[in-house]
This record gives C-alpha cells, sequence and structure tokens, in this order.
C-alpha cells in the first residue's frame, strides 16, 4: 500500500486542491466569495455581478459587467437550439432529469464538446484565443441554464417556449420564460424578482462540495465543459445535497401539523426517518446562508401570504435546536431548509426546487472548473488510489466444478 492513507468515509477531512474561490469557516459559521462576505453580497450585490466576482476574481466595473451580461443573456435566451430535444421527454419526466441531459446536449450542439478542440489540451493554453472560446461556453452556460430550466418546466405543461425582451435582468428574464403567458406588458413582481436572485447569489458557490467536485473530477479528464457541468448536475440531484430542499417540503408535509414534530423527531433519533434541512459536512454552528433565506422569506410571505407549513418548520426548526441528540452532533439548519418554503410561495413545483439550485450553482462549478483549467503547470487527472481489501490471488475454476 506503500503509505497510502484512506480520507475517511466520504473525504472526511480530505482537501483535494488549493483554491482562492470560496472561503468556508465551518466552526465560526463564516462563507466568503473572493473574500467578500456573503451577507454583505446578499444585501448588495446581484447574482449576475456576484458570477462575475466568482469567475473572475474581481467586482466588475460598470462597463465590464455590462459586458458580461449582455454576453451571458445573449448566448443564453435563444431556446430553439434545444427545443426538440427537451421535448423529447416524458410529459412527467423529472425536470432535474431534463436539465442533467441538456447540459450534456449542449455541447454536442455547438459543436464545441468535439474531440479536435480537445485535441490540443485547449482550456490548459491559456492564450487569448483559448480563453476567448473558454469565455464563451461560460457565457453560454449560464445564460443557458435558465432558458433550460425554463424549457423543463413549460414542456410538461405543453406550452410554447418563450424569449424574453433585451431590457430584463438575469433573474427576470427567467421569470418572464417561465411564467409568459402572453399577457402585455408582462414584468416580474420586482420583490419575488430580489428574493430569486438573492437565492441565486446564496446557491452560487460553496467550495468543494459533492457536485463542484465532480465537475473537478469529470474536468480533469479536458473533457467540455457542457459534460462535465452535466456531471456536476447529476450529483447534485441527489436528497444529500441539492434534492434537500425538495426532500425539506416533502418532509413537512408527512409531519403535517406542529404538534406532531415530537413524534417524528423520536422517528428520526431511530433513524427511521431524515431530517431534512438540517446538518451540514462543514459547518457545525450554523449554515450562515440559512439566516438570510429566513429573512428573504419574510419578504417573499408578505406578497404571498404565509405558507402553511412555516408553522410545522419553525415548530420543528425550535424543538431540533433544543434536543441533545441534535446538539451533540451539532446539527443545524442548512440553506435548504427554508429555501423550498420560498420556492413553495412563490408556485414553483415541488420537483422543481433542485433545478433552482442547480441553475446558480452552474456559475460556482465554472469558476472551479476554469481555475482548475489555468492552474499553475496544467491539470493533473483526478486519480485517487485505493486501500484492497479483497481476496488474494486464485486460480479459475470451470463452472463444471463449482458448487
Ligand atoms: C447541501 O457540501 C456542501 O457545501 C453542500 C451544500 C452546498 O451549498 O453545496 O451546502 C448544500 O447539500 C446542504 C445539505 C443538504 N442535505 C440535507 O439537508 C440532507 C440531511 N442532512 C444529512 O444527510 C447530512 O447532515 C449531510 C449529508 C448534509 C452531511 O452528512 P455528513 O457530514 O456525512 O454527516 P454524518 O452523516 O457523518 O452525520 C454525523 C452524525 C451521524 O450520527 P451518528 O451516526 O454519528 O450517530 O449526525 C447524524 C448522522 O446520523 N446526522 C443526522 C442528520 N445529519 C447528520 N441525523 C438526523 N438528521 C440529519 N439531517
Amino acid at each position: 500500500e506503500k503509505g497510502l492513507r484512506v480520507s475517511d468515509k466520504g473525504f472526511l477531512n480530505t482537501a483535494v486542491l488549493r483554491s482562492e474561490i470560496t472561503f468556508i469557516d465551518g466552526d465560526a459559521g463564516i462563507l466568503r466569495y473572493r473574500g467578500y462576505p456573503i451577507e454583505q453580497l446578499a444585501l448588495h450585490s446581484s447574482h449576475l455581478e456576484t458570477a462575475y466576482l466568482l469567475l473572475y476574481g474581481s467586482l466588475p466595473t460598470k462597463s465590464q459587467f455590462k459586458v458580461f451580461e449582455t454576453e451571458v443573456l445573449h448566448h443564453g435566451v435563444t431556446h430553439a437550439d434545444a427545443e426538440q430535444f427537451c421535448r423529447s421527454f416524458r410529459y412527467d419526466a423529472h425536470p432535474m432529469a431534463i436539465l442533467t441531459s441538456a447540459f450534456a446536449y449542449l455541447g454536442s450542439y455547438y459543436g464545441e464538446a468535439n474531440p479536435s478542440l480537445q485535441g490540443q489540451n485547449l482550456y490548459t493554453r491559456g492564450n487569448a484565443a483559448s480563453l476567448e472560446i473558454m469565455d464563451k461556453q461560460i457565457y453560454r452556460l449560464i445564460g443557458k441554464a435558465t432558458t433550460l430550466a425554463a424549457m423543463a418546466y413549460r414542456v410538461r405543461q405543453g406550452r410554447e417556449f418563450v424569449t424574453p425582451p433585451t431590457g430584463f435582468s438575469y433573474t427576470g428574464s427567467f421569470l418572464y420564460q417561465m411564467d409568459h403567458l402572453g399577457e402585455e406588458n408582462y414584468t416580474p413582481n420586482p420583490v419575488l424578482e430580489k428574493a430569486l436572485d438573492v437565492l441565486f447569489l446564496l446557491h452560487a458557490d460553496h467550495e468543494m462540495n459533492a457536485s463542484s467536485t465532480t465537475v473537478l473530477q469529470t474536468g480533469s479528464s479536458l473533457v467540455d465543459p457542457y459534460s462535465a457541468i452535466a456531471a456536476g448536475c447529476a450529483s447534485l440531484y441527489g436528497p444529500l445535497h441539492g434534492g434537500a430542499n425538495e426532500a425539506v417540503i416533502r418532509m413537512l408535509i408527512s409531519i403535517g401539523k406542529p404538534e406532531n414534530v415530537p413524534a417524528f423527531l423520536e422517528a428520526v433519533k431511530k433513524r427511521e426517518k431524515v431530517l431534512s434541512g438540517f446538518g451540514h459536512r462543514v459547518y457545525k454552528t450554523s449554515d450562515p446562508r440559512s439566516f438570510i433565506v429566513r429573512k428573504t422569506a419574510d419578504e417573499v410571505f408578505k406578497i404571498t401570504g404565509k405558507d402553511e407549513l412555516l408553522e410545522t418548520a419553525m415548530a420543528l426548526h425550535a424543538a431540533a435546536m433544543k434536543d441533545e441528540y441534535f446538539i451533540k452532533r451539532k446539527l443545524a439548519p442548512n440553506v435548504d431548509f427554508c429555501s423550498g418554503l420560498i420556492y413553495r410561495a412563490m408556485g414553483f413545483p415541488l420537483d422543481f426546487f433542485p433545478v433552482l439550485f442547480a441553475v446558480p450553482r452552474v456559475v460556482g462549478w465554472l469558476a472551479h472548473w476554469r481555475q482548475m483549467m489555468l492552474q499553475e503547470g496544467g491539470v493533473k487527472i483526478w486519480r485517487p488510489r485505493q486501500i484492497y481489501v479483497g481476496a488474494g490471488k486464485r486460480d479459475y475454476v470451470p463452472i463444471d466444478e463449482r458448487v
């Protein structure tokens, strides 16, 4: 085994790289994007401005942001390139399945996934031509994320796809593509548009979470970014990760009234049930995003009215936070605990919630992918080792002699 050390189950306490993008202090409950505290960005920035920060390392000037926003919207809002593809799914296909496959499909459509482009290690040259191609793919993937999400939403309703007029923000264009039913002068409710933009910003990146690691593991073979993003999207889909916002609502619906919370928590302690939206691999005091989500929820409920599940969620939160079982295991609410209540209040269908996590997370996935492609010394393929604990050497036995 030549001195190999098995990192604990699930990469516990294992650093796979050095990064300049996102800083998390799990004990102090700190989250910063390129050094800026998440609380300040949520208050003063927008998702797309924060996307620029995560990708390129500094807050954009007015002209830099204008170019970035124009490119993202220009490369993103058309749906013709994936119309047939998205309509090929069954009417009840889970939108995450559509989104995951559509990302991989895009690469073939634009021909930027073809082997010839990869042959010369295009991405790792870092020269002007390759940086230009990388940026165009980044613009397209961020722009397309909202369009493909809206298409997955409308496929199920048998609705036509719509293209937002110019002048809408990134999040406003998304809401237009989701909700526009041909009414004159559609504009999204500004409070709801702002709330969704804050949620996008909060979900933009989170250092080496399972899906970002998947993107880098996949991208390390120098495959195109569309395929790497599709792999990350598949990882995010799971209920232990981005699928938790959907699982929280299903959990709250199954609990029903607040008076059922104690019995539910007992079942969790007996490991018969999972307390979704609680716990985190890194945060051992609190997830700083959860406080901002909670505040945003109050803003949204002023417009939409309170969700009847809120009472149960608050009763569950209060009971778990003072229960020895959860305190001992340092379990606190994470970003998914309240976000689903907002999406529900805004009228999104339950199985669409993980899509609302994946759309903004495309930014973080691409920021890490770009950082890896341009790293000093080029890209090393990610190929971990194992400790073999299986059978020793043995000889083949013909089937007639086996008992
Ligand atoms: C996200 O990594 C990221 O940064 C992710 C994310 C991001 O932005 O990318 O922050 C987004 O995915 C947030 C997490 C969303 N998932 C959920 O809410 C699902 C419920 N949470 C758990 O599945 C769990 O807490 C995880 C998956 C989030 C973390 O799991 P870990 O770090 O592997 O922790 P663990 O399973 O080793 O738990 C330690 C102990 C265990 O008890 P013991 O076996 O030691 O007795 O805590 C218990 C676990 O059983 N535990 C829970 C629990 N989470 C952990 N018990 C009840 N309910 C829970 N939610």
